[in-house]
């Protein structure tokens, strides 16, 4: 470990972060128990995502454009905790999905749905001291696929202090479909941690614990 990242992680200990960590911990969890593993999905077919130069995160307009993507505008966030429920600070987030109509902007892809040019598709992000991400996006449209039809869902690939996850996020308004979709359904007793809570309409709030610790 790098002594940066050393003085990181002892201070990440004192004060509201591990205050704010430690809730994320105990929060709908086993008392007494580590808080429950986010679990891993497959990375998919694409990754990584056209981006459009630009992967800020607000995916609802690519660069300067002052035209907005179709679909409904949704905002999520959440917290990135470790094992342990302690907050990680600077972990990088890859975030990528489907357009409204349920097309991702990706060489693999051969959809015939709609692109949607003002959709930016993809977003890179950088968790803040208390670990905390958020993105503004819209809500992405199911598709097919040889398995069977996929629920709305987004990506993520998390890069923590010493482990990388790549997980789905699925939506709690989407109850039947989620309880349809093959990749869902292959979490078993862990995909309803892949559900995202909603705060308020168009609100929704996922925190992601990674199979991370520190020395
Ligand atoms: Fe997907």
């Amino acid at each position: 470990m790098d002594s940066f990242k050393k003085n990181l992680s002892r201070r990440a200990f004192a004060g509201s972060a591990l205050a704010a960590g430690t809730f994320v911990a105990t929060r709908g969890m086993a008392q007494n128990g580590p808080p429950a593993l986010t679990p891993e999905s497959p990375l998919g077919r694409f990754y990584p995502a056209n981006r459009k130069g630009d992967d800020d995160f607000d995916m609802t307009k690519v660069g300067g454009g002052k035209e907005v993507a179709s679909g409904e505008i949704i905002e999520i966030r959440g917290r990135i905790v470790d094992r342990n429920g302690q907050s990680i600070r600077r972990a990088t987030v890859d975030i990528w999905q489907a357009n409204a109509a349920g097309r991702y902007t990706h060489d693999n892809e051969q959809s015939t749905a709609p692109i949607d040019e003002d959709f930016q598709g993809f977003a890179r992000l950088e968790t803040n001291t208390f670990g905390d991400w958020n993105i503004k996006t819209i809500k992405p449209g199911v598709y097919e696929t040889p398995k069977g039809l996929r629920a709305p869902h987004i990506h993520f690939e998390v890069t923590g202090f010493s482990h990388r996850l790549s997980a789905q996020l699925y939506f709690p308004d989407h109850a039947e479909q989620n309880a349809a979709d093959p990749f869902y359904i292959a979490l078993g007793d862990s995909a309803p941690a892949s559900v995202a809570r909603m705060v308020s309409p168009g609100q929704y709030r996922w925190d992601i614990v990674l199979m991370d610790e520190r020395e």
